[in-house]
């Protein structure tokens, strides 16, 4: 297969993380014999330095015109506290999110058994938790009106985010949600915050009329409160979560931290255009250049890029190599055993791309 793979390493710990991605990528193309081509272009704080856009006019076209982008992470600690400043790196993000129509973002939990007692939960809750959040990414608050902070005719500063989603924006990720949940346990829950919002009452209702459609699967209705608890008291109840953007954006954090480290959730944004494949952590810009960040999200990013043209065995060939990884305890920092080797970015991501290498 031919691959044109847009690269957007971005900021922070990003161009790190993102020459192993690509290093794997590489390796992998090499050994299933696919013809990959790469074309970097910037993005986020970087990009706002060089030409003053998160996400430049040329940034676009080379992700429209590519097969796939693979995204690092942006981000720079001095917009943090200004909220002031006119451009933000994350506006990137966002306008890379709403122009390629990528209105599905799927974030898979998984659960690493050797890596369990890194988490902040107890072994027995976490072991064997495996679930995906199905999040909206293209509508809700992100992207409905806005009024930034002003004084209004009263007087008084005031600000405004509206919640908007129209049926067609639910029914389509919910469609997204049932896909999931039927090749999965068969087990869906919707959540939302319908006894206090009406854009959440939208969602419940289009759900109802759905889940008839989808008989094989269970369907249930959360509040996203009691979501938040439920993921924390019983991880493995879930299979497929699907919600709207500023839930998920909560809710998928929450759930990276029970894996014990952020630094292995990869995701996929896929909608009406170019898919993006990027890990769920951000820019780190405390760990850049220390070589000391965890590539392995960024690599398991670019297993979901091979699985969604359906080359599942490319796939797996990564999952495998970073299963091993694990086992042998070629492992960054903050997820080393005591006493276990020092590895950085760089000697993790080598260690893969000889694993796949080495394969028959
Ligand atoms: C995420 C991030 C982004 C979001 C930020 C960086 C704009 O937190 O992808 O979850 O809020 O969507
Ligand atoms: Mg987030």
């Amino acid at each position: 297969m031919k691959l044109n793979i847009a690269v957007l390493a971005g900021d922070g710990i990003g161009p790190e993380i993102m020459e192993q991605g690509v290093a794997v990528l590489s390796a992998v193309a090499e050994k299933f014999g696919h013809e990959v081509s790469y074309k970097e272009a910037l993005c986020g704080a970087h990009a706002i330095d060089e030409v003053g856009d998160p996400f430049p006019e040329e940034t676009f076209q080379t992700c429209k015109a590519a097969d796939a982008v693979l995204f690092a992470s942006v981000g720079d600690p001095k917009f943090d506290n200004n909220p002031t400043a006119k451009v933000r790196p994350e506006q990137g993000l966002l306008a890379m999110r709403k122009k390629l129509g990528l209105y599905a973002n799927i974030r898979p939990v998984e659960t690493f058994d050797c890596l369990v007692h890194k988490s902040p939960l107890k072994d027995e809750l976490v072991r064997g938790a495996d679930f995906v959040c199905i999040r909206e990414l293209t509508g809700g608050m992100y992207f409905g009106k806005k009024q930034e902070p002003a004084v209004n005719a009263d007087g008084v500063e005031d600000a405004l985010d509206t919640n908007y989603y129209s049926r067609p924006e639910v029914e389509r990720i919910l469609r997204v949600g049932y896909q999931y949940a039927r090749q999965r346990r068969k087990h869906l829950t919707v959540v939302d915050k319908a006894n206090v919002l009406a854009s959440s009452r939208l969602w419940r209702k289009v759900a109802q009329e759905m889940m008839g459609e989808y008989p094989d699967v269970q369907t249930d209705f959360m509040y996203v409160d009691n979501a938040a608890m439920r993921m924390i008291q019983d991880p493995r109840f879930f299979d497929v979560i699907v919600t709207e953007n500023t839930f998920g954006d909560i809710l998928t954090d929450e759930g990276s931290c029970i894996t014990g480290s952020m630094g292995l959730l990869p995701s996929a944004s896929t909608g009406s255009s170019t898919p993006v494949f990027e890990p769920i952590h951000g820019s780190w810009p405390q760990g850049k250049g220390l070589n000391i960040a965890n590539p392995l999200a960024q690599i398991l990013s670019v297993a979901m890029l091979f699985e969604y043209f359906d080359l599942k065995k490319e796939g797996a060939l990564i999952r495998e190599a970073v299963n091993a990884s694990l086992d042998q305890n070629v492992r960054t920092p903050e997820i080393q055993v005591e006493g276990g080797g020092k590895y950085g970015i760089k000697e993790v991501g080598a260690w893969i791309v000889k694993y796949i290498e080495s394969k028959k």
